[in-house]
């Protein structure tokens, strides 16, 4: 299996991950490159491949702006330039995705293979992921890592504007982007159950069949349990400076100083059960500080209240609570704790996932977890303690009292925990339920055969001109003229059209324009195509965009809608559904679609000139098709220069193309204004053309 995984944002590299650096260098980072090198040791697995953005910027090391670093000799992480080279946070990033997948495309043909599975991480990636599996015909895996509805949910929760939500982190544009991923993504990977029944869910294309649950990897290799004697570490004589009995059993609590760690009601239930505070010693590791009043307002609150419970309960001797402490004691503390025959609580008030559990579990230390989130699947798999209410002290001071005293249960806990976390919470375990889940996919979609490495079709070409017909190529009789006498003197350029016309319409206008026969004829919005002067349609290509294409239930379903209309007769071919569309009368377009996800049903939507709605297959677009041509041809992305007027040339204007917009563009390109590599002519119809030629030196630079 050829395995290809992309992650778009923050900075990876094979070794000294620097996570926590900034928002989008952390838990994912290290998940991926986690992730490509445990797959890249299983047998099944010949090829993994980890697509990144390369940055080369001397804000950031030079690490970074390696094409190509190999983290085994089967798995390398693959560095594709696109958009500006310095370091960007991963919100800005979006304009720059259409290049990236252009960019993936040229890296699959040098490899020369198809991959077998594309896996896309976070909404950034889902989006390149679902184009390039769309294209390829390859099935996507996309696992969300975490999900813009639920982020969206929580700032305004907080009290942010919807306002700062939309200009701050770009949010409708990443959960369209997820909804997107979710829609094409033949298997979703959760981290958690909750992730799946409480997040995902939230989501329109929400298919719970197509998800699964796999847990990720833990590097447990630091993580044992007590052997012999526990090393004498300065965290230890920390605690004991705080201890008046050090023999008693620890409860012990690790977490950061977030008021959602509610560390507070851990506080109020061991101050509350005098027997618990006889019986046990509480140690809280709450983050580093130096001076509490100095901290952001979320910590100094957290741990000024847990300053005043400790004194309101009295209880001096029995809570260690050190201010600081270094991330290697962690592991001797777990020991410690599992020594004492104590217990670890987490009493967050939901815990996402709960990997300061799983470590406690390696331990051979029981836990107590809050029943919110994560900690659910890691005592169903562990079978190592219990969930509790974490908003209920009293019940968790006797929880906490009951698993110290029934001695046997806590061994059984113990032994049961140091198993589940190396079955259940291992890479290996990972990649194999991984593995198992993706054979599944493998056969199921209809692999396109359009990456030929060798040869290309018309091998003369080295460049190509794709216009959309109307009010592009046609509207000025003496700039068309000049057109198409510079294209036919150019013997290796080719010459495509775009439209929404269909094949015997194009040729008759272009024939009573005096327009040659194209090269290329991309028709009906780009689900036809044909060659040549005997105009051989490729059927490969309708074939590939097939998929998922349901038009009479599309039909049915629209029957009726107000501001729709269905347009004659002839507009209407196997792969496209058109409508004309008054927008005053019309639910918006988004609403269409939601409306047809609600029926499971999923179609392109392209909007042109205000007055006409065509429904494609999810894989067609005029820009789908041009790609396509581009991969069958062996032609860069670079090498081909595009013009069109209307909406449904925005897609083929996007990514690498060299793209023109002529001067007499309809409103809907309004918004492209600015996007890389789009050139807004200031020339109307074939006049904009020559201007884009110009712009680009299209003709000139490259023909000797
Ligand atoms: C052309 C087609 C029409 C389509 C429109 C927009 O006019 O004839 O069916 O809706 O282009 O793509
Ligand atoms: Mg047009």
């Amino acid at each position: 299996m050829y395995i290809i995984l992309i992650s778009v944002h923050g900075l990876i590299r094979g070794h000294n991950l620097e996570l926590g650096r900034d928002a989008d260098t952390g838990g994912q980072t290290k998940y991926v490159v986690e992730l490509a090198r445990a797959l890249a040791e299983h047998p099944d697995v010949s090829r993994v491949d980890l697509l990144t953005r390369q940055i080369i910027d001397p804000k950031v090391a030079s690490d970074y702006s390696v094409s190509l670093e190999a983290l085994t000799p089967k798995a390398y992480i693959v560095r594709l330039p696109f958009g500006p080279r310095r370091y960007l946070r991963k919100e800005v990033l979006w304009p720059y995705l259409d290049s990236m997948a252009d960019q993936a495309l040229q890296h699959i043909r040098s490899i020369g293979r198809v991959p077998d599975i594309i896996h896309s991480h976070y909404a950034d990636a889902g989006y390149v992921g679902a184009r390039l599996a769309s294209l390829l015909g390859v099935p996507l895996v996309h696992t969300g890592h975490s999900l813009g509805r639920e982020k969206r949910r929580r700032l305004l929760d907080q009290g942010v504007s919807s306002h700062t939500i939309e200009t701050q982190y770009n949010m409708t544009r990443r959960i369209e982007a997820e909804e997107a991923a979710m829609d094409v993504a033949s298997l979703v990977i959760a981290s958690t159950r909750q992730e799946v029944e409480k997040q995902y869910s939230q989501y329109a294309n929400y298919q719970p069949r197509n998800m699964q649950v796999i847990p990720p990897g833990t590097d447990l290799s630091r993580f044992h349990p007590p052997r012999g004697s526990i090393a004498d570490t300065p965290l230890r004589h920390k605690l004991n400076r705080f201890l008046r009995d050090t023999a008693k059993p620890m409860v012990l609590a690790i977490s950061r100083a977030d008021e959602r760690k509610n560390i507070h009601t851990l506080l109020r239930a061991y101050g509350e059960n005098s027997e618990l505070r006889q019986r046990a010693n509480l140690v809280i590791i709450a983050g580093n500080r130096d001076d509490i009043t100095q901290l952001d307002r979320g910590p100094r609150t957290v741990l000024t209240n847990l300053l005043l419970l400790i004194d309101k309960y009295d209880l001096y001797g029995h809570v260690a609570y050190p201010k600081d402490h270094h991330s290697n004691d962690i592991p001797e503390l777990y020991r410690l704790a599992a020594r004492s025959h104590g217990i670890f609580v987490n009493p967050a008030l939901t815990e996402p996932f709960g990997l300061t559990l799983i470590e406690a579990a390696a331990s051979g230390l029981p836990i107590i977890a809050t029943e919110d989130g994560g900690p659910h699947d890691i005592v169903d798999h562990c079978k190592n303690g219990l969930l509790i209410d974490p908003l209920d002290a009293d019940a968790l001071g006797e929880v906490i009292l009951s698993a110290l005293n029934d001695r046997q249960r806590w061994r059984t806990w113990a032994s049961n925990g140091i198993k589940g976390a190396h079955r259940h919470y291992s890479w290996q375990s990972h990649v194999t339920s991984y593995l198992k889940a993706v054979r599944r996919l493998l056969g199921q979609s209809s692999r396109a055969r359009m990456i030929r490495p060798a040869k290309s079709r018309l091998p003369t070409i080295e460049r190509m001109v794709v216009c959309d017909i109307d009010n592009t190529l046609l509207g000025d009789d003496a700039a068309l003229a000049e057109l198409v006498s510079k294209i036919n003197s150019d013997t290796a350029l080719g010459f495509g059209v775009a439209t929404g016309r269909h094949l015997s319409s194009a040729l008759n206008i272009l024939a009573e324009n005096s327009v040659p026969v194209p090269d290329v004829l991309i028709t009906s919005v780009g689900t036809e195509i044909h060659y040549g002067k005997q105009l051989r349609s490729d059927t490969d290509w309708q074939r590939h965009i097939d998929y998922r294409w349901e038009r009479d239930r599309l039909e049915d379903l629209l029957d009726g809608v107000p501001g729709l209309r269905l347009q004659p007769k002839e507009n209407q071919r196997r792969h496209k559904l058109s409508y004309y569309i008054d927008p005053d009368k019309s639910p918006p377009i988004r609403e269409i679609v939601r409306h047809l996800r609600q029926h499971n049903l999923t179609a392109n939507l392209v909007y042109s000139h205000q007055a006409y709605l065509d429904l494609l297959p999810i894989r067609a677009s005029k820009g789908q098709a041009v790609r396509y041509l581009a991969a069958k041809w062996g032609l860069p992305p670079r090498c081909i220069l595009v013009a069109g007027d209307s909406g449904n040339d925005i897609e083929m204007l996007r990514g690498d193309t060299l793209g023109v917009v002529v001067g007499n563009y309809s409103p809907e390109l309004r918004h492209l204004h600015g996007e890389p590599q789009i050139y807004f002519a200031h020339g109307h119809y074939a006049r904009g053309i020559l201007e884009g030629l110009e712009h680009y030196a299209f003709l000139v630079e490259q023909t000797k």
